[in-house]
């Protein structure tokens, strides 16, 4: 797990430098998980949530008003697009604000946001990992593991879930261009965990999947559609084209409050775009190091939306979705 909270405490894991350097940065205010957050020093859909919740928290035991931090925590809503974690998480915590318990039921309500993606992990891994099959292979994208979430992970915690049945899962880790969170994050949990794991380049999912080498792709995911189509780190629709065209199940895995509800089609996602240093190099543990030309143009989009007819399945914490079964969950729920 990528966070720390004791009492008056928080601290994050800087994955900027994993896995070479493991480097906890205190955060003592906004600004300073603002830019953890911003430079994906702390990143991942359900962590950026769950670390803002506690940090909110955080100031509301060393004394904030709750003016203080609604101000706060409209600021940090904003400290990245794509994720509907991080907006829903921080609403979910503004609603206590008013309480006549505060600050006590701003601190109830992130340990319980904070508990709550626990048992959605665990609820997760469980049932992605009854679609794995013994010595199965699997390509993944990104980082979705403990880093990412309070938990096990999504759909590195599938994958976990698979490995402690004795399943013994082989990991295709696609590296992850531009910031390789696969080729440093998820191969430095799977070496943590004993899984067998082997780094690709993004570009080389095709050429395994054309020779048979591919038994599943599992991914992530930053928000999901209605509809069930769904942004994730950028690469991930290439790999969706490429499951479709060579018959190869395509999952996606989350919790339920990865959903927007307000969010009709992906069309409608907000796309992250970054810095264009970090498609001209790579990171390092004394920053980027550039080889691209500094002249250069580049375009960074830090995700991208697959759409829901290239999804095998919709792995949540209520159950394993087909698009049909996922959109009649979704408007039962709604309708509510
Ligand atoms: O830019 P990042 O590293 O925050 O992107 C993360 C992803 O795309 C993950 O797949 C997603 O947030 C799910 S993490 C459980």
């Amino acid at each position: 797990m990528g966070m720390r909270w004791e009492h008056d405490t928080f601290a994050i894991l800087d994955q900027t430098i994993l896995p070479h350097e493991e480097h906890w940065l205190i955060c003592d205010t906004i600004d300073d998980l603002i830019e953890a957050i911003q430079r994906l020093a702390i990143r991942g859909a359900p962590t950026i949530g769950i670390s803002s919740a506690l940090l909110l928290a955080t100031l509301a035991i060393r004394g904030a008003s709750p003016f203080e931090l609604a101000r706060d925590a409209a600021r940090l809503r904003k400290a990245r697009p794509t994720a509907v974690n991080l907006i829903n998480n921080i609403d979910r915590l503004v609603e206590k604000i008013d309480s006549p318990n505060y600050p006590e039921s701003v601190i109830e309500q992130a340990q319980a946001i904070f508990n709550e993606d626990r048992e959605l992990c665990d609820r997760i891994a469980d049932n992605g990992a009854a679609l794995i099959g013994k010595n199965e292979r699997i390509l993944t994208h990104c980082n979705t593991g403990g880093l990412a979430t309070a938990g096990i992970g999504t759909a590195l915690g599938v994958i976990r879930r698979a490995h402690e049945q004795g399943k013994n899962p082989m990991v295709w880790v696609d590296e992850t261009r531009p910031l390789l969170q696969g080729g440093r994050l998820t191969a430095w949990e799977c070496g943590k965990l004993g899984i067998r794991h082997s780094i690709i380049c993004d570009s080389a999912a095709a050429m395994l999947m054309q020779g048979g080498e591919v038994d599943t792709v599992l991914v992530g995911a930053d928000r999901i559609a209605a509809n069930g189509d769904f942004a994730n780190k950028i690469g991930t629709y290439s790999l969706a084209v490429l499951a479709s065209f060579h018959e190869i199940p395509f999952y996606v895995v989350a919790p339920s409050t990865t959903i927007d509800g307000n969010c009709p089609t992906g069309a409608e996602i907000e796309i992250e775009e970054r810095g264009m240093n970090e498609v001209r190099g790579v990171p390092g543990v004394e920053g980027t190091c550039l080889w691209a030309p500094k002249s250069s143009p580049a375009f960074n989009p830090a995700f991208d939306v697959t759409p829901a007819e290239l999804v095998t399945g919709w792995v949540l914490d209520g159950g394993v979705y087909t698009r049909e079964q996922y959109i009649q969950n979704y408007q039962e729920k709604s309708s509510l």
